[in-house]
Order: C-alpha cells, then sequence, then structure tokens
C-alpha cells in the first residue's frame, strides 16, 4: 500500500526537502503527490520546459524510499497563456468571464486548451514515463470542483450542437424530445440552439440555479457537460499511457459529471476526505460520521474495486476561516474509516501548511515552522501500524448485501427540479444510507447498470428517470427472488426529462402494486404516519397511496388523507417491491429500513452496537473475515463482541467486552 502526503517541492527551498524526506520515512512514508499546480514552474513561457527543479525532488524523496503520484498541472494555466488565449477562460451562466486568479479557469471544451494540455501532458510523460519514482499519475486536480455550475461559453455552444447532432440525428426529433413547441421554443436551425444561459426569468433556490429552462435542454447539457469533463479526462490519460504503465487517477470529488463514465478512462479512483468540512458547507455530526463512509462507499462502487484517498485531512483547515482542530486520535479514526469502506493507499493533505498562497491556513501534518508536533506523532503512528493493516485490507471487500443505486442523472434532473422546495437528492440519499449504517448494515452504492443478482436488498431512492429496458431489469431482479426498495418521486419522467404518461408511479406501477393516486409537498406543514417505521414525521413529500395488490406497512393521520396508504409491500413473482411514499424523520427512517432488511433476511455487520460505533464486515482477498471497529465520538464505548477476536494491529487476544477509547480505531479477526 502507498501512505504519505501531498507535497509541494516548489513551495520549500531546496536545503528542506531533505529534512522533510527523513521525516516522512521515519512516518512510515513511501509516496508524495507533486506538480499539480506547477504550471507555471515547469513551461514559464511559451515552449520553454524547466524539469530541473522537479527531476532533483524526486531523487531526494527517491532516496528515502518515496515514490511520487505525479500530477499533471492544468488545473492552474499560467498567466502567459491566458493572456495570449483568453478564449480559453470559462463562462458563467451569465456569460461572464471566470477570470484569472484562483484555478479551473478554462474550459473544458476549448480546443486551444487541449492543445495546450496535450502538450504539457505529452511532455511530462515523456519525461517521467521510465522514472524509478513514478508509482502513479493523476490527472488535473479536482474537475468541476469549487466553480459550481458549468461553463456557458460560445465553445461549448458549438460543442453541443455537434452533441446534440449526435443524439438526435434531427432537429425533429430534438424538437419533439424537449418539447420546444411550448413556449414557442421550437428550433428550425441548428445554429440556434442555445445554452442554459440566464434567461428572462430566473429564479435561485438556495445554491441552486432554478432556471427557467426547457427540462430536456437542462438535462442535455448536463450530459454534454459531463462526457466534455470525461473526454477532456480522456485525452490527457491517453497521451500518459503511451508512454507510461503506471496506473493513471484522478481525485474526484464533485457530482457534476458521471463517475460511471470516468472511471472507464481511469485505473484508480481517488477521494479527497475533509470530514469537517463535509456536504455545502453545514456539517452535522451525521455528515461528519457518515459522509465519508458513504463516499468512499460510492466511489468504490464506480469500478466495483478498492480506491484510495488522495487527499485526508491531517490539521485545521479552511481558506479564509478554519474548521476544527482534529481531536487526538481523530486523524486516525478518518484514515481507518476510509480503509474500512475501501480505501487501500492513504495520502495526506498536506505536508505542511503554506506560508503564502490561498491555502495559507490550510494546516496540514507540520505547521508553517515546520516542526513535527502532535499531528506528526500520530500520522507516525499510523504508518507504523499500516503494513499490518495492508496485509488483510489490500484486495479485500466489504461483505455487503445490500446495494443503494446511484444515478448521476436522477440527481442532475432533480437538482433542477427538486419537486419540493426542500428536497435534495443527494440528502435523501444520505438520509437512507444513515438508517442503514446507524443500525450497523453495510452497503454498496453503484450503478443500475451493474449485475443485481447478488444483493439481497437494492434500494432506489427517488428513481425518476426510467424507461422500459430499466422497468424490466428491475422486475426480472424482484421477479427471481429479489427485494426492492422504490421510493416517493420514482417513475414519473422519461428518459429525456419529460412526465410519464404513464399512472404513477409510472414505470414502477407494476412492481410496487400501487396507485399514486395524489401527492403533498409538505415543506411548510410537516405530516403524520404511523405504521412498521413507528411513528414518523414528513417534511418534504407524501403520496397518497391506492394499494391494488400491495400490502399496507404504514398509514397517514390526519388531513384529507386520514388512514390512506403511506408505505407498502407487494409480492412480484417471487420476491417483494416495498414503495415507501413519503420522507420520514431519522428515528422512524431508521426503524422503517431495519424493518425491511430484516424482512429480507439482510444480516448486520454486527448486533447490537453503539450508534457511535461504526463496524464494518470486510472479507480478505482470501475469503477470511474480519472487521473494522471504529468509534466516531469523543467518548468512549462499552461494546459488546458476538465473538472473541484477534486484534490485528498488537496480536492480542480481544473481548467478546471491549472498550472503545475516544476516537478509537481496531481491526480484529474473530478467533
Ligand atoms: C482540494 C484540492 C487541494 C487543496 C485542498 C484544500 O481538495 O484538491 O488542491 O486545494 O482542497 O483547499
Ligand atoms: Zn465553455
Amino acid at each position: 500500500m502507498y501512505f504519505g502526503a501531498d507535497y509541494y517541492p516548489e513551495h520549500w527551498p531546496r536545503e528542506r526537502w531533505e529534512t522533510d524526506a527523513k521525516l516522512m520515512q521515519e512516518a512510515g512514508f513511501n509516496l508524495i503527490r507533486v506538480a499539480e499546480f506547477s504550471w507555471a514552474k515547469l513551461e514559464p513561457s511559451e515552449g520553454h520546459w524547466d524539469f530541473g527543479w522537479l527531476d532533483d525532488a524526486l531523487d531526494v524523496f527517491y532516496k528515502y524510499g518515496i515514490q511520487v503520484v505525479m500530477g499533471t498541472p492544468t488545473a492552474t494555466p499560467p498567466k502567459w497563456l491566458m493572456d495570449k488565449h483568453p478564449e480559453i477562460y470559462k463562462r458563467d451562466f451569465q456569460g461572464l468571464v471566470l477570470g484569472f486568479g484562483s484555478r479551473r479557469h478554462y474550459c473544458y471544451n476549448s480546443e486551444i486548451y487541449r492543445e495546450y494540455s496535450e502538450k504539457i501532458v505529452e511532455k511530462m510523460a515523456q519525461h517521467y514515463a521510465n522514472h524509478p519514482a513514478v508509482a502513479a499519475w493523476q490527472i488535473d486536480n479536482e474537475f468541476t470542483a469549487g466553480d459550481g455550475l458549468y461553463c456557458y461559453c460560445e465553445s461549448c455552444r458549438q460543442k453541443f450542437i455537434v452533441w446534440l447532432k449526435k443524439k438526435y440525428g434531427s432537429l425533429d426529433a430534438l424538437n419533439k424530445a424537449w418539447g420546444t413547441v411550448f413556449w414557442s421554443q421550437t428550433y428550425t436551425d441548428w445554429d440556434q440552439i442555445i445554452v442554459p444561459r440566464k434567461s428572462a426569468v430566473h429564479r435561485t433556490l438556495g445554491a441552486i440555479e432554478c432556471n427557467a429552462h426547457n427540462p430536456g435542454l437542462n438535462l442535455d447539457y448536463a450530459r454534454f457537460q459531463s462526457d466534455a469533463i470525461v473526454d477532456y479526462c480522456a485525452i490527457q490519460s491517453r497521451i500518459i499511457r503511451r508512454w507510461s504503465k503506471a496506473p493513471i487517477t484522478h481525485n474526484v470529488v464533485n457530482e457534476k459529471y458521471d463517475y460511471y463514465k470516468m472511471g472507464d478512462e481511469l485505473d484508480i479512483l481517488t477521494y479527497d476526505n475533509y470530514p469537517y468540512l463535509s456536504m455545502r458547507g453545514a456539517p452535522d455530526k451525521n455528515t461528519q460520521i457518515y459522509n465519508p463512509a458513504l463516499q468512499i462507499d460510492q466511489l468504490r462502487g464506480v469500478k466495483q474495486k478498492n480506491v484510495w484517498v488522495m487527499e485526508e485531512e491531517s490539521g485545521p483547515c479552511g481558506w479564509n476561516a478554519l474548521s476544527d482542530t482534529p481531536r487526538p486520535d481523530q486523524i486516525r479514526e478518518w484514515t481507518y474509516q476510509t480503509m474500512a469502506h475501501g480505501a487501500e493507499s492513504i495520502v495526506y493533505f498536506r505536508w505542511r501548511a503554506c506560508l503564502f498562497g490561498t491555502e495559507q491556513y490550510w494546516y496540514g501534518i507540520l505547521d508553517h515552522d515546520g516542526i513535527p508536533r502532535r499531528r506528526y506523532e500520530e500520522v507516525k503512528q499510523i504508518g507504523g501500524e499500516m503494513p499490518k493493516v495492508a496485509a488483510y485490507n489490500e484486495g479485500s471487500t466489504v461483505d455487503s448485501e445490500i446495494l443503494m443505486v446511484r444515478s448521476f442523472e436522477q440527481q442532475w434532473s432533480h437538482e433542477f427540479q427538486p419537486h419540493s422546495w426542500e428536497f435534495d437528492y443527494r440528502k435523501y440519499f444520505f438520509s437512507l444510507y444513515c438508517g442503514f449504517s446507524k443500525k450497523h448494515y453495510n452497503l454498496d452504492i453503484s450503478s443500475e447498470k451493474i449485475d443485481f443478482s447478488r444483493y439481497k436488498l437494492i434500494v432506489a431512492p427517488a428513481f425518476n428517470l426510467m424507461d422500459e429496458a430499466l422497468k424490466a431489469k428491475f422486475e426480472k431482479y424482484v421477479a427471481e427472488g429479489g427485494n426492492l426498495v422504490v421510493t416517493f418521486r420514482s417513475g414519473t419522467k422519461e428518459m429525456d426529462n419529460s412526465m410519464t404518461e404513464r399512472t404513477l408511479p409510472g414505470y414502477f406501477k407494476d412492481l410496487a402494486g400501487v396507485e399514486v393516486e395524489e401527492f403533498d409537498a409538505r415543506y411548510h406543514n410537516p405530516a403524520k404516519v404511523k405504521g412498521v417505521c413507528g411513528d414518523g414525521e414528513v417534511s418534504l413529500w407524501l403520496d397518497i397511496l391506492k394499494p391494488e395488490t400491495a400490502k399496507v406497512l404504514a398509514t397517514y393521520e390526519g388531513d384529507f388523507y386520514d388512514g390512506r396508504a403511506a408505505i407498502t409491500v407487494n409480492q412480484f413473482g417471487k420476491g417483494r417491491c416495498y414503495y415507501v411514499g413519503c420522507d420520514l424523520d431519522e428515528a422512524a427512517t431508521g426503524e422503517l429500513l431495519d424493518y425491511i432488511a430484516k424482512e429480507c433476511g439482510v444480516a448486520k455487520a454486527i448486533d447490537n452496537l453503539p450508534v457511535e460505533v461504526e463496524a464494518v464486515r470486510k472479507k480478505t482477498a482470501d475469503g477470511k473475515t474480519f472487521y473494522f471497529l471504529l468509534n466516531a465520538v469523543e467518548e468512549k464505548q462499552e461494546i459488546e463482541l458476538p465473538f472473541a477476536a484477534k486484534d490485528l494491529l498488537t496480536g492480542e487476544k480481544v473481548g467478546p467486552k471491549l472498550t472503545l477509547n475516544p476516537y478509537a480505531a481496531m481491526v480484529v479477526e474473530p478467533e
């Protein structure tokens, strides 16, 4: 396994490199990531290359047994390039230029930028292909992160037209799919096609730009932009592959592009894990604990393969203001949590806090003065433990019987039109994920395209865009004995983002054995529900169900739908389809999912654990069962395992009774 930090040799005097390399070696490091923002150092002016400084840095670190992930520096095109070709700049949805001064200021669709990117990537690939220090390549850095919306420039519009021609063949087909007869939007010439920039009628919904554009246009534009990002990545990976055999990665963190398509262009997916900063700037305890778990599960599901963490939080961090300081042992707990969920290599961000630049306040393992303190000692301890963990963890799998189906297209479609003002696909998905996780069920997250047959239970949250082929796939899975959970806002749309004419829940109606007679968006007036979920509260959305062949599991209380069905289950062939017609508060969500999992014969990782303790049951590459046990909070936890075990880090016997200290992380194998 690789263990290390993100390092910027260009930020420090050469005399310091050796000191850093020694400290790293003592902490068990064998990897640094370098160069991902260093274009202006590598090509200070057009066609003038300077690899000398980086060669020297590689030599120093390699002497200490430290290899590199070589980053291509295309996230920061230099000033000389932008001045020469200002048309590369990205434009926001108002058409305004997003100018120089931070990073990611380029348009993926700019042919000029693609050419310059190809040149520098080829130079680097050529130069470093056979360097023994190069363990892997990272393409660019965090595509789309921080820049929120897509680009809306003329290059994008031109390429969008080409993309649409390929998809629809004719304008007639496009006009029909988008329903442009509405509001006289019919296009009669390809060159009339627009990109969904700010139009005369426009609203914002929290962080979401709720433009008034045609839903078909919006979704196709999201698909097109996603394809453009994947293409841009593919251009780089093809060049690197021509020269180098080292695996290629990208640090995937933003959901504006389709991870599954991106996964096809990469060998390893990596995640940047900042638990204190997760989820739209409003972290609560749940988010801090379970968002990293979800993210790694999700990334592991993309290629159904273990991943790496390319940036692991290792200090108080922020650009303008700081997050909390990681408590003693918390960096260790975060590290083990990511490994539990499928990370095989760990790289901390960053080695040392920088004295200058936008990220002055982003502390890493070392502070500005470069003196090793508590956080260094903690990372060093982890470094010492890693060989023992790696022996079990490399090639291991999470032992999961549940699949949550995660779709980026579904997410984008919900983002333009959330149905209910408070509805957020990601948050809803997360609430179900937490519901299972807090009851200690392990799960996989992956695409609707994978083979369903090995799962006892599949959950498809707010799975809205549907077609005949998907209908047949879900039905086959259930008919053959699978259990499917479908929720409100599923099956109401066609793939082109138009509404289905079918009676709701549309494509899921036969499976669910219910009709959605009416619905009610409850965002200003919570409703009550009672049944297998206990007493629950609905605050976003409720479907009023008319069971046909389904059995009622919960009903509403009060209002004109008093006593009407809210949650149902339907026998379909050898399996069952649960229809969850409403959102639920946290406790009721947990109770419902626990009920369903039990009915479907799904086993918990470990039973009877406190909610603060995470347990992940895994199988080694050769089939041995082992567990990660994680205490995610500052309070001690007394637990009882259903077995006596061997602590894989100390070799000692432990359990069944066990005390987990604050932020304890253990790896155990049942005896
Ligand atoms: C991201 C980036 C890094 C760095 C950190 C901290 O995750 O990938 O380059 O900027 O954030 O801001
Ligand atoms: Zn553009």
